[in-house]
């Protein structure tokens, strides 16, 4: 097909061609009308007149269209330099209509930003099609494929890991998943890749990443997606905590040299501060480091390091059900100890500290990892302080075994993607970065789920349903 996109009109200068969009806006001035046509890459100005054949007069914004013309220079004054397409414009000679539509239920040619979410999120497609929207979009992708190539050129392989999976706890609740084959049995959804990556390493798969989804049952903020979200995972072999940390600053510093210049680090290398260094001198162990809050182009990384490895225990934590114990781990239970502490797992837990990195930006926690524990009696002390009865310890077997058939010492981190994604764009809420986001209540965009499903079904998944008092 002849289609020329808007970003390329520029280079057609006295050319009659094709091009294809959605009516952005219209504007008549008596014998002449003006549209702005949008796609994907920007606007294209077009003066239609009552030459010009087609239904010019019918077409109203939304409408999706094919339009052929001329483009021409425009005269100086009417340049518009915040276009790409400033300079040009078409003179229409044709224009079809391929699709009406309906007016929107908010405008997508404005910043949709204070438009009700709820109502954002049902027609999230059109939301999707404001600027703002459509900038994040291209955005996630830039970065995703900066990351991909940043960690490819550096020997990491990018492999995926199952999405049916049992319990990985990372913290929040999980989400389940019955069992057709085996009746009564359930799988959970990964609420990060942890296991397996470290399974990979034991694969001798050294370097491995992917941009995984991770799946939590938990109450969502600012910042934290409900349901679902996106991490870059990473895990490698034969390293040491300082490889892991200057890895992860070189690939982010880079990314926001090369993607978003018109930013600032605040400081590099960047700042570290030991967690209790961090709480003493500003009471969070994610500071905002920024000189100036209010400058929207100044990204302050940081690195919180030497968390204490367990926290204690509340009624709420965890392991729901695992109860009774003293400790839970800060971070997750793969954390290894730091080497000098070690004798203090016998003694006084509470001191140990762990080999933890939280990144932090702008205030936000925006990645966690560790060196792991790669010890199989070391991890089963781990469990053992968190309260594991038997069977908690027994689901975690497969982790034992692995670790006695050769394991590397091995660490890795998981940025999560949304979030950085956020803190880049300036955006207050995590949802602006996520195409379908759930809402508060745990519905999702447009496709209105969770819903009832058929007898047949809830027959076919062996279960039967009851609601208790509570949630009726
Ligand atoms: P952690 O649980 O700290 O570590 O998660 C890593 C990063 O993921 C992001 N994140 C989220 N982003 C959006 N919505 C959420 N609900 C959400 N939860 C977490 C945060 C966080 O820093 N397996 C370990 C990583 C490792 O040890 O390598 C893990 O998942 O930015």
């Amino acid at each position: 097909m002849d289609r020329i996109t808007t970003k390329d009109t520029p280079h057609h200068i006295n050319e009659t061609i094709t091009v294809f969009g959605w009516i952005h806006t219209r504007r008549d001035h008596g014998k002449i009308t003006f549209f702005d046509l949008r796609d994907r890459w920007g606007l294209l100005q077009i003066v239609a007149t009552d030459q010009t054949n087609g239904p010019v007069k019918d077409i109203r914004p939304e409408y999706v269209v094919k339009l052929t013309g001329t483009i021409v220079k425009r005269p100086e004054k009417l340049i518009n330099p915040g276009l790409v397409t400033g300079t040009v414009e078409m003179q229409a000679e044709s224009i079809e209509v391929l699709n009406a539509a309906k007016t929107p239920p908010f405008e997508v040619d404005k910043d949709t930003s204070n438009v009700d979410e709820e109502t954002r999120l049902k027609y999230r497609y059109l939301d999707l099609r404001s600027v703002r929207m459509t900038q994040h979009m291209i955005n996630r992708h830039r970065v995703a494929q900066y990351i991909r190539g940043f960690l490819a050129d550096r020997d990491f392989l990018e492999i995926d890991t199952p999405i049916l999976t049992k319990s990985t706890p990372e913290g929040a609740r999980d989400f389940i998943v019955p069992s057709r084959l085996q009746p009564g049995k359930f799988y959970a959804l990964p609420q990060s890749p942890q296991q397996y990556k470290q399974l990979l390493m034991v694969a001798g798969l050294d370097r491995y990443f992917q941009l995984p989804r991770c799946f939590r049952d938990e109450d969502p903020r600012a910042d934290r997606a409900y349901g679902e979200f996106t991490q870059l995972d990473l895990e490698m072999s034969f390293v040491t905590q300082e490889d892991i940390l200057v890895l992860a600053e070189e690939l982010f510093t880079t990314l926001v040299e090369k993607l978003f210049p018109e930013k600032r680090i605040t400081t590099k290398p960047w700042p570290r501060l030991s967690h209790k260094e961090a709480m003493e001198k500003y009471g969070t162990d994610k500071p905002d480091l920024r000189n100036d809050k209010s400058n929207p182009n100044e990204l302050a990384f940081a690195w919180t390091l030497d968390f204490p490895l367990f926290t204690e225990q509340t009624k709420e934590d965890f392991f729901h059900g695992s109860g009774g114990a003293s400790f839970a781990p800060s971070h997750h239970m793969f954390t290894a100890p730091h080497p000098d502490d070690v004798p203090l797992l016998d003694t006084d837990p509470s001191k140990v500290r762990g080999l933890q990195h939280d990144m932090v930006l702008n205030g936000y926690e925006v990645g966690g990892g560790s060196i792991r524990i790669h010890q199989a009696e070391v991890q089963q002390k781990i469990f053992n302080l968190i309260g594991f009865s038997k069977e908690q310890s027994a689901s975690f077997n497969h982790m034992l075994e692995a670790f006695t058939y050769g394991v590397p010492p091995h660490g890795g981190i998981a940025p999560g993607f949304d979030r950085l994604l956020m803190v880049l764009a300036g955006e207050q809420s995590i949802r602006e970065i996520i195409p379908f986001p759930a809402i508060a209540s745990g519905a999702t965009a447009v496709l209105d789920a969770p819903a009832p499903i058929s007898d047949e079904q809830l027959k076919d998944a062996h279960i039967a349903v009851r609601l208790s008092q509570t949630s009726r």
